[in-house]
């Protein structure tokens, strides 16, 4: 397995690939956007013309895919991976996608007899960039075993969640309701600080010492906030993505959860209405304190 196919080459699926060259794995590259391909041919990946010419070169593929619309296409359409790839070639989606599509490309992959995993990451630019990703994958057993040492080469936390094929997605929804609660959680309560004229450095020094620090926190409040950047990272219309699918998940097995819900409505405000989508998540800060300081200036 040194032929490593890799489609989408975004904020995820770029250093992903640059990790797996460094490792000495040759990596065949396919993005829709050109100046993705240009940075990935320059970091030394190949770059094929389509996916049917990726396919055709690859004994491993990865994809990193920003919505189940462009999964259903890469790996389902007429130029689709299913379509040109050989039964030895395995498969395997990194995006975070709808759990439905997930089972519904496994199923497409079962009938021509070609290996397939749903393994979604966590851990951010950052873990991509430093390999040391969270992987959740789902599926068959085997075929995660045949390539974990690959999977070990992307993520320093891999974890076979079960044999479902949508096992590691629900683990990574239930990761990204939690971010979604901490991003809100964060925003709201840095908003009482700066109200209250507490220094939110020091405040994060005080924080990080005690229970109401987590690694939302830090990360939100250091990369972003303090430095007043939010060039995501993780753009927020991807968090809205992820908290939709939680939330059907919710639905399917008639869960009721009030805030998962709340949070769900604040955040498709925030992106279809009030033009963050393309911002990090920590962006939410800004929002909150934007929208109290113009119902204050309306008294
Ligand atoms: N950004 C993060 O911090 C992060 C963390 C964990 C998981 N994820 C998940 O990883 C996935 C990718 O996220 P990202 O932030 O890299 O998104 P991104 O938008 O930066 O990258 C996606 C890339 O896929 C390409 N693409 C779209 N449709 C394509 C197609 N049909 N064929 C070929 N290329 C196509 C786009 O041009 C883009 O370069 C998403 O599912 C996201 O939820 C992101």
């Amino acid at each position: 397995m040194n032929r490593i196919g890799f489609v989408g080459l975004g904020n995820m699926g770029m250093p992903m690939s640059k990790g797996l060259m460094k490792d000495g794995y040759e990596v065949i590259g396919y993005d829709l956007n050109d100046k993705a391909m240009v940075a990935f041919h320059k970091a030394g990946g190949k770059i094929a013309k389509n996916t049917i010419e990726l396919a055709k070169q690859s004994e491993l593929v990865f994809t990193s895919l920003p919505s189940t619309k462009a999964a259903e296409a890469v790996y389902l359409g007429e130029d689709g991976l299913l379509e040109h790839c050989a039964d030895t070639t395995t498969l395997v989606d990194t995006s975070t996608i709808a759990p439905e599509m997930n089972q519904k490309i496994a199923e497409a992959a079962k009938e021509k007899g070609i290996p397939f995993l749903a393994a979604p990451v966590s851990g951010g630019v950052v873990g991509a960039e430093n390999q040391t990703l969270t992987v959740m994958v789902g599926g068959p057993k085997g075929v995660y075993e045949h390539v974990l040492p690959v999977l070990n080469v992307i993520g320093g936390n891999v974890f076979f969640v079960n044999e479902q094929i949508d096992s590691g997605t629900t683990v990574k929804l239930i990761n990204n309701l939690l971010i979604g609660f901490y991003t809100a959680g964060v925003s709201e309560a840095l908003h009482i600080a700066n109200k209250k004229n507490i220094d939110l450095d020091y405040l994060f020094d005080m924080m990080n010492v005690s229970y109401g620090q987590s690694r939302i926190y830090d990360r939100n409040y250091n990369t972003f906030i303090a430095k007043n950047d939010y060039r995501p990272g993780f753009a927020m219309k991807l968090l809205l993505k992820d908290l939709g699918f939680a939330m059907e998940v919710a639905d399917a097995n008639e869960l009721d959860l009030p805030i998962s819900k709340a949070l769900h409505e604040l955040y498709t405000t925030v992106v279809d209405e009030e033009g963050y989508a393309e911002k990090d998540m920590a962006a939410l800060y800004e929002r909150v304190k934007l929208q109290s300081e113009q119902k204050e200036a309306a008294k």
